[in-house]
């Protein structure tokens, strides 16, 4: 950086084209370079070549890398329009011919159409999102580039940005030494700890207004220089974008022009959280550098004050609007993480804006999460506890698998069924191919209840009546049609006139009510003059407290259902998806064949996506009558992540592992219930296990220990819930990723917890 520019004039440089290149040139113009010089070389008028003398100091081959990593990205993206060296006459692979009067190299290069340094504030949005674009583009072409000279230090990157801390005595102005400091002081505390974790490649490193020509529309039309390039991070590649090009705009406009270009760049290359994370901190970095290496330079007299300091008030003004909103603010403006707001305040604000009829939140002191992995969810404060209560991300919180499907298929398009697309078809095609031949078709949804609701008018239509049946205490979901199968929820114990309950058997407390009852039930329906159109039940009756039906039991109920003329509702939003681990439906335990399967919750693995399977024959009663519709029902970014859990589900025999660890669970736990009189029961089937809590001696069930346990175990970092009618029973139903490993962190909890409420 100390090295003297070389002092070529204009009209020796345009002589210099034709001795070197052997191209005739009669005039020249300096284009203004920091380290090097660059001429407009003409002839007639016309623009002929780009010459660049370079420092004296300059490695040569330095300048073969640069001249290489122009054609190979040239080559890789031609559309990028980069300035293409010229080979020496008579020397193929030689782009550097040298001018020994000046001791310096010099290379030919071809003219792009556009304008130099155009004004950053003068780009429209279009354009900023275009810059963007082109930088990750320019980016991903040097991905498979490789050069033993691109390991080099460029004072420019802001990964040494600690380095201008030993600048700052160069830097006259108070206000802005004390903000570069600032900005190295957070530098060195927050970004350069993470750097060697973040991505690296070879960079071009100073894609700007000053190193681009630009096109009419703002966009650029040439890249000209690559002379910042080294092996970098990408951070390295953005910092320098965003300064230049946001360069001039203050406040919120700052930050949403900076989006713009994140936009743009992310289109081709998303950025990964860390990334993301520091990008506020990067781009303060660079105009800390921006500051304090100019006012090096023009300590040193190497460059005219005016000129070097010309980006001097910008960047300062970028450090200002950052530091305005503080770096977390900053960061949550450029899209990277929130800080949560402190627990208490939240829960007021969830409260003031769901209303009072929203579920309330789990545990008096309510669980702030933050981020979870398999089995584990991490809370803002950084505990760790156990899920033992999550069905829906069933093959583990945020599966890389389904995350990334879900990502690859939202960047790719997401549209409905309407249009034709792969993800449906083949996920429809898949879960036809999991049920008995009868079950042909499928039909889309975004959640359980939709499902069941879609069931139940499917149903109606196909039989011509409007009489249901399901069990005492079950929920079958929220709209109007399956909140009247759903007891759960009848807070005034009072269901439609169209609906009738039946009570499964307990055989814990030896009442094999089950068939009577079932029979019972659909005489009151039909007295009250509803013919049955359809039976649900939730295969592993999770509402009514998980119950191990015996398959004799539901055989003898499904022909019975059969027999009455209804049809037969497998609500698989909890069972299925290999929650009991025989199978991928836990209907199939039973040997029926039901008529509408339904499915959501775990479908997805937290993304919504839910549907009904049936029979073709049945959905043809709907057909000129209504049309089946629904936006967001398999649509290709919820069909990918369904695809993906199947597949998740089948690579990691995830049922071996289900029926394997619930077998050792349940295990576990009996020998648990030895030492606590309090478990009454243990019971379920793969990894949904109910531990009855009962008042010690009896059957009794026991509500106000069941829920203490509860909280006493999330007090130990395992989440577990309650359910049945007593609300005394304790529902484990983990993510099928949980193993042998967490058995014992849950039945140690579990046995603590039990301990401090029972005195045993
Ligand atoms: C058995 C069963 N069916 C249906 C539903 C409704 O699903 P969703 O809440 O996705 O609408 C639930 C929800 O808990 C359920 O447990």
């Amino acid at each position: 950086m100390r090295a003297d520019r070389p002092r070529l004039s204009p009209g020796g440089a345009a002589a210099l084209l034709g001795e070197l290149f052997g191209v005739a040139a009669d005039d020249a113009r300096d284009l203004g370079s920091e380290r090097d010089q660059a001429f407009l070389v003409f002839s007639c008028g016309s623009p002929v070549a780009v010459l660049k003398v370079s420092n004296p100091a300059e490695d040569p081959e330095v300048l073969d890398m640069e001249s290489a990593a122009a054609r190979h990205v040239h080559h890789v993206d031609p559309g990028l329009g980069v300035a293409l060296p010229w080979t020496v006459p008579g020397r193929p692979d030689t782009y550097r011919a040298e001018w020994s009067e000046g001791a310096c190299w010099v290379r030919a290069y071809d003219v792009l159409a556009g304008t130099g340094r155009v004004s950053a504030t003068t780009l429209d949005d279009r354009a900023l999102r275009a810059w963007g674009s082109t930088s990750a583009r320019l980016g991903r072409a040097l991905r498979g580039f490789t050069h033993p000279k691109a390991h080099r230090t460029m004072p420019w990157d802001v990964q040494h940005t600690a380095r201008a801390r030993d600048l700052l005595g160069h830097i006259p102005d108070d206000a802005e030494r004390a903000a570069v400091e600032r900005v190295v002081d957070r530098f060195e505390e927050v970004v350069a700890p993470a750097w060697p974790r973040l991505r690296t490649q070879v960079v071009h490193g100073d894609l700007t207004v000053d190193n681009a020509l630009t096109a009419a529309d703002g966009t650029v039309s040439g890249i000209v220089d690559f002379g910042d390039m080294s092996h970098a991070t990408l951070l390295t590649d953005l910092a320098p974008l965003l300064e230049s090009l946001v360069c001039g705009r203050t406040g919120e406009e700052m930050f949403r022009a900076a989006r713009l270009v994140l936009d743009g760049y992310e289109q081709v290359t998303p950025l990964e959280p860390e990334e993301v994370d520091l990008l506020a901190e990067v781009w303060a970095a660079r105009s800390a550098l921006t500051i304090a290496i100019s006012e090096w330079r023009v300590a040193q007299g190497l460059e005219d004050p005016v000129f070097a300091r010309r980006y001097n008030a910008p960047a300062a003004a970028t450090i200002a609007g950052l530091e305005a909103v503080g770096w977390d603010g900053a960061r949550r403006r450029l899209g990277g993480r929130r800080v949560e707001a402190p627990t208490a305040g939240l829960a007021r604000r969830r409260d003031a804006v769901f209303g009072p009829a929203t579920e309330p939140l789990s545990y008096d002191e309510p669980l702030h999460v933050a981020s979870a992995e398999g089995v584990w969810i991490t809370d803002v404060a950084g505990r760790r506890y156990l899920d033992c209560y999550n069905n829906v991300p069933c093959v583990g919180h945020a599966h890389p698998r389904v995350t990334a499907a879900i990502s690859r298929q939202a960047r790719r398009i997401n549209t409905h069924t309407r249009y034709l697309s792969e993800p449906a078809v083949e996920l429809a095609e898949r879960l036809v191919a999991s049920c008995p031949p009868g079950l042909d078709t499928v039909l889309f949804v975004n959640s359980g209840s939709e499902a069941n609701d879609l069931a139940w008018r499917l149903a109606r239509a196909a039989t011509g009546r409007d009489g249901v049946l399901c069990t005492d205490f079950a929920y079958h979901g929220l709209t109007e049609a399956v909140a009247a199968v759903s007891p759960e929820a009848w807070l005034d114990g009072r269901g439609p006139d169209h609906v009738e309950t039946w009570t499964p058997p307990d055989p814990y407390r030896g009442t094999a009510l089950g068939e009577e009852s079932f029979a019972a039930a659909l005489e009151r329906l039909r007295a009250r003059g509803h013919e049955p159109a359809a039976v649900y039940l939730d295969p592993l009756l999770t509402s009514d407290g998980v119950v191990d039906l015996d398959p004799a039991h539901v055989r003898a109920l499904h022909r019975r259902a059969k027999a009455a003329g209804a049809l037969w509702i497998a609500d698989e939003v909890q069972a299925g998806h290999g929650r009991t681990g025989e199978a991928l439906w836990a209907f199939s335990r039973f040997g029926i064949e039901p008529d509408f399967v339904t499915l959501g919750k775990p479908m997805g693995n937290g993304h919504p996506v839910a549907a009904v399977i049936t029979r073709s024959d049945l959905v043809r009663a709907t057909v000129g009558r209504t049309v089946i519709f629904s936006t967001f029902g398999g649509n290709p970014v919820s069909a990918a992540a369904a695809l993906a859990v199947l597949d998740v589900i089948d690579d990691e025999r995830v049922l071996d592992r289900v029926r394997h660890t619930g077998e050792t669970l349940r295990a576990a736990l009996r020998a648990l219930a030895d030492r606590h009189p309090a478990i009454g029961d243990v019971r379920g089937a793969g990894l949904a296990v109910g531990v009855e809590i009962v008042h010690p001696g009896g059957t009794r069930p026991d509500r106000a220990t069941a829920v203490a346990v509860r909280d006493g175990l999330r007090g130990r970092g395992v989440l577990v819930g309650t359910t049945a009618r007593a609300g005394n029973v304790l529902k484990i139903r983990p993510p099928l990723a949980f193993t042998d490993r967490e058995v014992p962190v849950l039945v140690d909890a579990l046995d603590a917890a039990l301990a401090e409420q029972t005195g045993r």
